[in-house]
């Protein structure tokens, strides 16, 4: 297929937040929140903008591949909210850059990074760009309820970018939506308008847990056999399941289902919490750095997330 994933970067706020510190203010524990999902600390911004994290990943991924911000061909960024609805995320981190490139952003939540390889596979494909910068990053602080204890446990701030080029790398990818605005929402205000009869202010994100806990444990198996049956493989020719890091009991569920040992599926959720699209590629290149990755293993990606959207994809490294 069309690409292969070049290089990584990051960029993660300074401010950790242990769950100790959300019991000083909300009526929560490190040990439910240990338990019940995995977590033991994320990160949250205090003085760096989504910008400022976006474009230090950005420029991190750029220097590790020994690349200008000239190289680059497109910039696809995945969040749900960058510092302004317009312009986007992606348009700010390529002024920063100071690249020359078409930018956009695409929300599909969690799944984000799956459905940016899928687009800029297209890309690639076509022709129409030989070096993609993806660039997740999300601020997840100023989406949740900080008196919601049952959602502002689980998400943390940071970025993460990759940069694609054409390769062999890519041997299946899949993304799907099944409809459905109610299990997880975030709701846009209707502003001052002097015409709108029911005004919304703007909301905090909501979620169904537990059916949304079912939904992401059912999807991972189902993306698995249809990625598994496309390829002609069997789960115990992946080398590393790298799977949304949403809550540890999520993955362990999955991993029930697939049969396979625990050392495949690797998990960064305890430092960071939910960090909605960031967290796959935030894993791979925390798993890059530490020579985890070798060239020819088989990673089998999977996320899912509001929409309710979810895709997977299989990738051979190196
Ligand atoms: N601290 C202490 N207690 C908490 C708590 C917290 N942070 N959050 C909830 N509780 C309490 C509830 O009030 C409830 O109390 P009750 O039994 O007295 O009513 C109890 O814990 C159990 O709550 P429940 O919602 O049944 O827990 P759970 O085991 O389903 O875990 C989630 C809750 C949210 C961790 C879990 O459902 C989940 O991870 N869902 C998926 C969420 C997700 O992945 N979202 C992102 C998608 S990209």
């Amino acid at each position: 297929m069309s690409l292969r994933i070049v290089s990584l970067g990051k960029g993660i706020p300074a401010h950790r937040v242990s769950n100790d510190d959300l019991a000083a203010f909300i009526d929560t524990s490190d040990e439910w929140i240990r338990t019940r999902t995995g977590i033991e600390s994320r990160y949250v911004c205090r003085d760096e903008s989504l910008t400022d994290l976006a474009t230090a990943a950005a420029t991190e991924a750029i220097e590790r591949a020994g690349l200008a911000p000239s190289d680059i061909d497109l910039v696809i960024g995945s969040t749900f909210e960058g510092d302004y609805l317009t312009p986007s995320l992606s348009c700010c981190v390529a002024e920063r850059l100071g690249t020359q490139c078409p930018a956009f952003d695409l929300n599909a939540a969690c799944t984000g990074f799956i459905f940016a390889l899928e687009v800029a596979a297209g890309f690639v494909e076509r022709q129409k760009a030989k070096r993609v910068l993806i660039v997740c990053a999300e601020m997840m602080s100023k989406h949740i309820d900080w008196h919601d204890r049952s959602t502002c446990v689980l998400f943390g701030d940071g970025s993460a970018a990759v940069i694609v080029e054409p390769g062999e790398a890519l041997k299946y990818i899949s993304i799907s939506t099944s409809p459905n605005s109610e299990m997880l929402s975030l709701p846009v205000g209707t502003g001052n308008s002097p015409f709108v009869h029911h005004g919304k202010t703007k909301g905090f994100l909501a979620m169904e847990g537990q059916k949304v806990f079912k939904f992401a444990v059912n999807v991972g198996a189902v993306e698995l056999s249809k990625a598994m049956s496309a390829l002609g493989m069997t789960p115990e020719e992946i080398d590393y399941f790298v799977l949304h890091q949403a809550n540890k009991r999520i993955i362990d569920s999955i991993r029930a289902k697939v049969g396979q040992p625990e050392e495949k599926f690797p998990m960064n959720i305890q430092r960071y919490g939910n960090i909605s699209s960031v967290a796959i590629p935030l894993l791979l290149l925390e798993m890059w750095e530490s020579d985890k990755l070798k060239s020819g293993d088989v990673l089998f990606l999977s996320a899912f997330g509001a929409g309710m959207t979810a895709g997977s994809c299989v990738i051979v490294w190196g």
